[in-house]
């Protein structure tokens, strides 16, 4: 469902953010994209949906992601970001949620049946009239989860879903995750989260693939992890 093939990538002419970045993601399968802070693992996501662009191939459901598909490729995906207030972009949490199924042809009545179904599955209802701006850090991410799960998309991508949330909220993404259909690849400092919900694992450090599989092995290998600045979920390091 997705491929990436020798995808290189750099912000500015010296320093490479991405080098020979090749993987693939099964359909309705769930990866954890995990790496340490600017390993590059929101950059690989950008050039996903076509937000920046590098050399090598990438293709999503088929489609490559090039500069003419790029209407066609967004339709199939939707992008939990990293900094929600780059994704809400109405007034208000219910005008957000409307905003792509009116521009998809969707009625107002379909259109207002899977919002307010997708309010009580995550249990914001009473964030639905609320002003985007007057949200807290959580409340928001939890609004722009919704905003993404309303379009019902081929696949999924979230930027550090459960990063600002409380454990209730954290468990209610966790729980809503493992119970999508959809291809999901999500990046996270959180590995607890990632041990949850992936089957799968990519592990990136200094712009390169270090490990790509099981995301129990990769995640239960501390020299692996550690090699790359990172620590053991605390679920497996005995520290409980
Ligand atoms: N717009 C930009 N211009 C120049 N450099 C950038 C830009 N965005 C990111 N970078 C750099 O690219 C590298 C990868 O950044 P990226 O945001 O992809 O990392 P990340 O793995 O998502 O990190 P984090 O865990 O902190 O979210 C970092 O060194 C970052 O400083
Ligand atoms: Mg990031």
């Amino acid at each position: 469902m997705i491929t990436f093939n020798n995808v290189s990538f750099r912000y500015e002419k010296e320093k490479p953010v991405l080098q020979d970045v090749s993987f693939h993601v099964a359909p309705g399968s769930k990866t954890g994209l995990i790496g340490a802070n600017g390993a590059g693992k929101s950059t690989l996501l950008k050039l996903l949906c076509g937000l920046e662009q590098g050399s090598g191939e990438i293709t999503v459901g088929g489609l490559a992601v090039t500069p003419d598909n790029l209407s066609a490729v967004r339709q199939k995906i939707g992008f939990v970001m990293q900094n929600s207030d780059q994704q809400m972009f109405m007034p208000t949490v219910y005008e957000d949620m409307l905003f792509a199924p009116l521009n998809y042809g969707i009625s107002r009545e379909d259109a207002d049946r899977r919002i307010n179904e997708v309010l009580q599955q995550l249990q914001i209802t009473e964030l639905k009239r609320r002003h985007n701006h007057r949200l807290s850090g959580g409340e928001k991410r939890m609004a722009a989860i919704g905003v993404i799960l309303v379009n019902n998309p081929e696949v999924i991508l979230m930027d550090e879903p459960t990063s600002a949330l409380d454990p209730a909220n954290r468990r209610m993404i966790i729980k809503t995750i493992r119970e999508l259909p959809q291809t999901c690849l999500i990046t996270s400092h959180d590995l607890d989260m990632i041990l949850d919900t992936c089957e799968r694992a990519i592990l990136l450090h200094d712009g390169r693939v270090r490990a790509a599989g099981p995301a129990g092995e990769i995640l239960r290998d501390r020299p692996l992890l550690e090699a790359c600045h990172l620590e053991l979920p605390l679920s497996l390091s005995g520290r409980y």
